[in-house]
């Protein structure tokens, strides 16, 4: 049964801004795996990972209902892909969400949908 859906769009210059300031923001939002992962990608890579993430976490937050806070923070949110590159949600370590990411020069853009049995 599908019991939440949720979207979000984000601007990339918010995060490459952020992301510039300091590291305290990618270590707020991404996970030690997904800055682990993030590490390892190029300076342009970087910045759309780290913004589809964000987007990812917060639309996950919208389709369960509690926006991003004291029930729901980032770091509980963990994006993994699979062998083929398709990404799933987890919600404290259990595959929890369906999500789509995208990007364009400007935006990225992450939809998210939770289907419990
Ligand atoms: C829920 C949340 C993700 C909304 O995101 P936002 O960027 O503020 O706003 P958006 O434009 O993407 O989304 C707004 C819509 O979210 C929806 N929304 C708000 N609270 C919601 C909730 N608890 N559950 C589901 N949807 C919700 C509403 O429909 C709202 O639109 P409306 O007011 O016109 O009805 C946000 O409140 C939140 O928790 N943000 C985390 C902020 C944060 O920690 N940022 C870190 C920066 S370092």
């Amino acid at each position: 049964m599908i019991t939440g859906i949720g979207l979000d769009v984000v601007e990339l210059s918010r995060i490459r801004r952020l992301d510039a300031k300091s590291p305290k923001f990618r270590e707020r939002v991404l996970t030690e795996y997904e800055q682990n992962e993030y590490s390892r990608l190029t300076a342009a890579r970087k910045v759309e990972y780290l913004a589809g993430r964000f987007a990812a976490k917060e639309a996950f937050s919208k389709a369960k209902g509690t926006g991003i806070g004291g029930a729901c923070s980032f770091q509980d949110i963990e994006i993994r892909k699979d062998a083929k590159g398709k990404p799933s949600v987890y919600f404290q370590d259990v595959e929890t969400g369906m999500v789509s990411i995208t990007h364009s020069k400007e935006f990225a853009a992450a939809q998210v949908l939770i289907q419990t049995i």
